[in-house]
């Protein structure tokens, strides 16, 4: 993971400390930047947040006209400010993203050289490599690339060089970059995300394309520039930073759902549903990490119902390493948020590998996945901050339910009736999702009894599985509070032993024809004196004795919208025994954004 970003300007150090700010997402355990103040580089760091490292600059006016920066999520090397980046060797710093694999046989081999390491990370190799090849006369081009064919593994690497002339230069192997130049100056960073309004053209780089970046241009080593320019919108970068009156960036996402929906239910994209042929299609698999994987287990369950298409669903992480079979007409699909989860992504290119027609489904427009995927669908849900992901889930869920529709329609399995009352359901989404919104403070009342527990059992059944499963993720991601999901009937096949006064189970229970297996269900999870909570239909209170805060109610809905609803107080849940227990929301400790890294 980890955020890397470079500037070459006038006063070099506000982009990025500005940057590093919307880069904070991709870790934050602690950051620095590297500057060429009077010809010299001057490494600041500091451990923990942004603002740490910001006031330590305070102290010192730091001027320069070029200057990298870094936020760090820890691979090699405990989150210290030894470990931070930048890694300096003479003069070359070097701010790192990904994982240099073969680093223990360079370090061996470059301390035989004479070379003094400070840190434990993998990092600190790439400029006591880069600094060795200059030393050998070298120029700074021939250093850099004589040193990367040294590295195995994923990098992007903002490398910083104090010489004849200065330098600031951008490589990448499998780890995201952009390159951008702006009216007022060029620069580097991890995604388009960080770069401020200066910035209007981007250019992606290929692996191993070297770019030097100085005061008059942005020069591509041993070739001019002639590559497609995508062009961001820079009202994005700025929108970012307000939490618009919410406590934190994950509460304004969750009320953020009812307008995305209703825009998403307006909006036809149906259009671009119809390019991929469903009708021929005999299998699809659909292929994520986290939140996405659960988003695709509640896909598979309506593409099965409305359209009887076959779907596997695979966790991307063990996709390519398990020989998974690619059939004739099958398409993968690969769910990401962020479009450059580095588990996705390699599951993507072996689908390409084995001639799959791949389509990406991802919330950020212009990211790795969505470009190498034969199709792109994104998800509108705008720049999603919390760490906890919760409007990108049901933004995916809603395009997944349009796809299903469109695949039951072409391949003529589903009546005009059946399709209309999937259509109008759609419409309704928002206006329930609202309804539920308004009950916020019932799940505030839920969660003060609730964290109070070390333990949650969460149960679903079906399409609600997923989401039971995505509740209990959202609850320990940010509260800390260990939770598992179970399909309600497997209870009796195991979990059950844990049951007693100290292990809650919290059950989602509409009113469908699984209600009586899963009343029976409740039933025993009473019988061994369990904490029961429901999320669940006004009826099932006939059946079952529970005090009012021990009930959330979901108002009445059509069966097939169900799973983008219930999810509403799961992540209401975990957003207030975050804040009950004084965690941080949009930072919950050793996690990131965006998974870079295997
Ligand atoms: O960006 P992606 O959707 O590919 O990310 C996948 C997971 O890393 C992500 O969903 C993760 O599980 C979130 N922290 C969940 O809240």
């Amino acid at each position: 993971m980890c955020g890397i970003i470079g500037a070459v300007a006038e006063s070099a150090i506000k982009p990025v400390l500005d940057g590093l700010g919307r880069l904070e997402y991709r870790g934050y355990d602690s950051s620095g930047i590297s500057i060429l103040s009077n010809n010299e580089i001057q490494t600041i760091k500091a451990r923990g947040k942004l603002n740490n490292l910001k006031q330590r600059l305070s102290m010192q006016a730091l001027e320069g006209k070029c200057c990298i920066g870094h936020t760090r999520w820890a691979t090699h090397g405990k989150p210290n400010e030894t470990n931070a980046h930048p890694h300096q060797c003479g003069q070359v710093s070097v701010v790192h993203n990904g994982i240099i694999e073969n680093y223990l046989e360079l370090k061996r081999k470059l301390v035989q050289w004479g070379h003094h390491f400070n840190s434990s990370t993998d990092s600190e190799v790439v400029p006591h490599l880069i600094n060795h090849y200059l030393s050998q006369q070298m120029t700074q081009e021939e250093a850099i690339e004589k040193a990367i064919t040294q590295l195995k593994g994923s990098y992007a690497l903002g490398i910083l060089i104090n010489g004849s002339s200065n330098n600031l230069y951008a490589i990448k192997q499998d780890s995201p970059l952009v390159i951008s130049q702006g009216n007022n100056g060029f620069y580097m960073a991890s995604d388009a995300m960080a770069l401020g309004a200066d910035s209007a053209k981007i250019y992606y780089p290929k692996d191993n394309e070297i770019f030097q970046l100085n005061s008059h241009e942005i020069k591509l080593c041993g070739n001019s520039i002639n590559k497609k320019i995508h062009y961001i919108n820079n009202q994005n970068s700025a929108k970012l930073i307000s939490k618009e009156g919410h406590n934190s960036f994950m509460e304004k996402e969750i009320f953020e759902q009812v307008d995305l929906l209703k825009r998403l239910s307006v909006n036809s994209h149906a259009n671009k549903y119809s390019t991929i042929n469903f009708k021929e299609l005999k299998k699809i698999t659909i292929i994520a990490c986290g939140t996405s994987y659960y988003a695709a287990s509640v896909a598979k369950t309506w593409f099965e119902k409305y359209a009887h298409i076959l779907v596997e669903i695979d966790i991307a992480s063990e996709y390519r390493y398990r020989s998974p079979i690619v059939t004739d007409n099958e398409l993968a699909i690969f769910v990401s948020q962020s479009g450059e989860t580095a588990d996705t992504l390699a599951a993507l290119r072996y689908a390409k590998s084995k001639k799959a027609q791949t389509l990406a489904l991802v919330n950020v427009a212009n990211s790795t996945i969505a470009r190498e995927a034969n199709f792109t669908f994104e998800i509108y849900a705008g720049p999603e901050i919390g760490v906890a992901s919760t409007k990108a889930f049901s933004c995916q869920l809603a395009i997944f339910y349009k796809m299903a529709i469109e695949a039951a329609k072409q391949r003529e399995l589903i009546n005009n009736a059946e399709l209309k009352q999937l259509i109008f359901s759609f419409a309704q989404l928002p206006y329930i999702m609202e309804k539920v919104l308004q009950r916020c403070t019932d799940m505030k009342a839920m969660a003060k009894k609730i964290c109070k527990y070390s333990n949650v059992l969460f149960l679903g059944r079906g399409a609600l599985t997923p989401i039971a499963q995505e509740g209990a993720l959202k609850l320990k991601e940010i509260s800390y509070i260990h939770a598992e999901a179970y399909a309600a009937g497997e209870l009796k096949h195991g979990p059950i032993a844990l049951l007693d006064e100290q292990m809650p189970v919290l059950v989602i229970a509409p009113k469908n024809n699984l209600t009586d297996k899963l009343l029976s269900n409740i039933q025993e999870v009473q019988a061994r004196n369990a904490p029961l909570f429901i999320i669940g239909d006004k009826s099932i209170r006939e059946y079952i004795n529970l005090q009012e805060d021990d009930f959330f109610e979901l108002p009445p809905m059509p069966e097939a919208i169900l799973p983008i609803i219930s999810v509403i107080p799961m992540q209401l849940l975990a957003l207030y025994s975050a804040q009950i227990l004084g965690k941080n929301v949009d930072q919950p400790r050793n996690l990131a954004k965006s998974v870079t890294v295997e």
